[in-house]
């Protein structure tokens, strides 16, 4: 039968438990054998899958819609079809109103090595489909969007810092958070000049990454000329402006939230590698695990072009300032630095211009 309330509910063992109505003709063979089994089909599968939602097993036999196979437990028949299958054995029955919830400890499961990357079943591979209720309606699985037990650290970290001594942080997170709310002084509206003249100079090439894209204005506007353009952040409030800036735009950049500092799990490498006022943000000691990252998403001969604030700026307010020699310490080693110039940014405070260092720095060849 089809099931979709299905969810894990034990660690170790591994148990999981399945919710059946107590009329279906399911029940009675789960209590009978004392097993279960759990077949995750694919898209390729989606209308057999949803038959067996519709027809039951007292006046149809849906084993024959399958080829079968068997496992330790012999008495839980599974699905070959079916690119993922757990063997359970049914160790708690708990009688609600009126569904029976199975709980199953996971004996065995069953993964082609086709399905699989490094050893572990890969969803990409697998290509499941997902139920989504009211609307009872199947879903195929989208981007990858984070990564579970990490997506969270920045923000953690941020929260931590934040209420240290409840003062706002220096360079990251709750600060970015809050001026995100409103509007940052470098949100203006259209890319900074700096990263049109790099373009039309025909620096940055594609593929490009954004570091610290913000709510996308320099994204936009180069995937707006033609190049093939990810803008991440870590601030979820400034991608959801970005995405939806992008929404209905014929050439638009993917945008995602994410951690410049685990650029190594994005799975994608870029030639150009953009960052208009992230470094700058860095505290000393995220520079280097920056670096690092940096250089596992550029390809060979990549270059980053980076803007930051420079110890040129007067005054105090606004994120730390960077010296030349800062710069050229963090890139001394696998690294060219093409050149280190002045710049300005632009901002929204009338004609305020931030004195900056406009870097090109390229990955040597491995
Ligand atoms: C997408 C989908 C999800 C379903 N999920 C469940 C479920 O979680 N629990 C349940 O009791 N029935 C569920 N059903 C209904 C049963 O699969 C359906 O009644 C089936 O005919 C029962 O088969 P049986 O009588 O052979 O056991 C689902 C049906 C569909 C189409």
């Amino acid at each position: 039968m089809t099931v979709g309330w299905v969810s894990r509910v034990n660690f170790q063992p591994p148990m999981i438990a399945v919710c059946i109505n107590r009329s279906h003709f399911t029940p009675k063979g789960i209590q009978e054998n004392g097993s279960f089994s759990i077949n995750i089909p694919n898209r390729s599968m989606l209308e057999v899958t949803d038959y067996c939602g519709l027809k039951s097993g007292k006046t149809t036999d849906k084993s024959k819609l399958f080829e079968l196979f068997r496992g330790q437990l012999h008495t839980a028949p599974m699905i070959a079809e079916c690119p993922l299958n757990m063997e359970c054995k049914l160790v708690q029955t708990v009688e609600l109103p009126s569904n029976y919830l199975f709980i199953g400890e996971i004996v065995a499961a069953y993964c082609e090595e086709r399905f699989m990357t490094d050893g572990q079943p890969d969803i990409k591979k697998i290509n499941p489909f997902v139920l989504s209720m009211p609307d009872n309606s199947y879903w195929s699985v989208g981007e990858l969007v984070g990564k579970a037990w990490q997506a969270g650290k920045q923000f953690q970290k941020a929260e931590e810092q934040g209420s240290a001594d409840g003062s706002p942080p220096k360079g990251a997170g709750r600060g970015f958070r809050e001026m995100y709310e409103r509007k940052p002084p470098w949100d203006i509206d259209g890319p900074q000049s700096e990263i049109v003249r790099l373009a039309e100079q025909g620096e940055i090439k594609p593929p490009v990454l954004d570091v610290g894209c913000g709510t996308g204005e320099n994204a936009l506007y180069l995937a707006g000329i033609g190049l093939e353009v990810l803008g991440i952040d870590f601030i979820p409030a400034a991608i959801e402006k970005a995405l939806s800036k992008a929404k209905g735009r014929s050439s638009a950049p993917a945008f995602l939230v994410w951690d410049a500092l685990n650029l190594q799990n994005l799975g994608k490498k870029f030639n150009t590698v953009i960052d208009s006022g992230f470094f700058h943000a860095l505290p000393d000691e995220k520079r280097p695990v920056f670096v690092k990252s940096l250089a596992a998403v550029l390809n060979p001969g990549g270059t980053y072009l980076m803007m930051c604030f420079s110890e040129h700026q007067p005054g105090s307010w606004g994120p730390r300032r960077v010296t030349q020699a800062e710069i050229r310490k963090c890139f001394s080693r696998g690294w060219q630095v093409n050149y280190i110039r002045e710049a300005k940014f632009d901002t929204n405070r009338g004609p305020l211009k931030c004195n900056a260092w406009l870097c090109s720095i390229t990955m040597a060849a491995q």
